[in-house]
């Protein structure tokens, strides 16, 4: 199940984020993709927000993850420097494989990097920049996803 929503200014991408922070369960990974400056980022701080995190996420330049402890531990990978479908090996060791069986909640910028089929199950966030701002799609590929996606579709009805 897909939702789609215009996201009008930084504000409201952030507000989703700490919706998706507020509702996220242990073992949770949101994949989030889309164009250079499209939001990633934005909303992954929001999703810190929603957790409880003390400090400001930021998009992290020379490391593939940085970790941030709230109500769940929050592993935030950033696979912008990755090529496309980087190797199985690369990934179990920048710790994507482990953090993926773990219990806390990932967020994976440019995780359209990724082979399909390496996040099997995950909320999957598609940004695209749009005359109003922005344009996102939420998409629930897995069932413990679905419950929010059709949250978002009844609060939004008639929009
Ligand atoms: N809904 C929105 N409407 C307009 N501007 C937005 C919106 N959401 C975020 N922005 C702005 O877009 C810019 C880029 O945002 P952000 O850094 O979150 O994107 P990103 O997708 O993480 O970028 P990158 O691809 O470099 O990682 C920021 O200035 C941010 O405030
Ligand atoms: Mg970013």
């Amino acid at each position: 199940m897909t939702w789609q929503g215009t996201l009008p200014n930084p504000a409201a991408t952030h507000a989703l984020g700490r919706r998706l922070g507020h509702a996220a369960q242990a073992g949770w990974v949101v994949s989030l993709g889309g164009p250079l400056g499209s939001g990633k980022t934005t909303l992954a701080q929001g999703i810190a927000e929603g957790l409880g995190v003390a400090e400001r996420l930021t998009s992290p330049t020379f490391v593939f993850e940085s970790r941030y402890k709230g109500r769940l531990v929050l592993h935030h990978f950033d696979l912008y420097r990755f090529g496309d479908a980087p190797p199985e090996e690369e990934l179990i060791e920048i710790g994507l494989m482990e953090a993926l069986c773990g219990d806390g909640l990932c967020v994976i910028e440019w995780a359209d990097r990724l082979a399909a089929g390496v996040l099997a199950d995950c909320l999957r966030l598609t940004f695209a920049h749009a005359p109003t701002g922005r344009v996102v799609a939420v998409e629930s590929a897995g069932a413990q996803y679905q419950p929010l996606v059709e949250e978002l579709h009844r609060e939004h009805l008639g929009d």
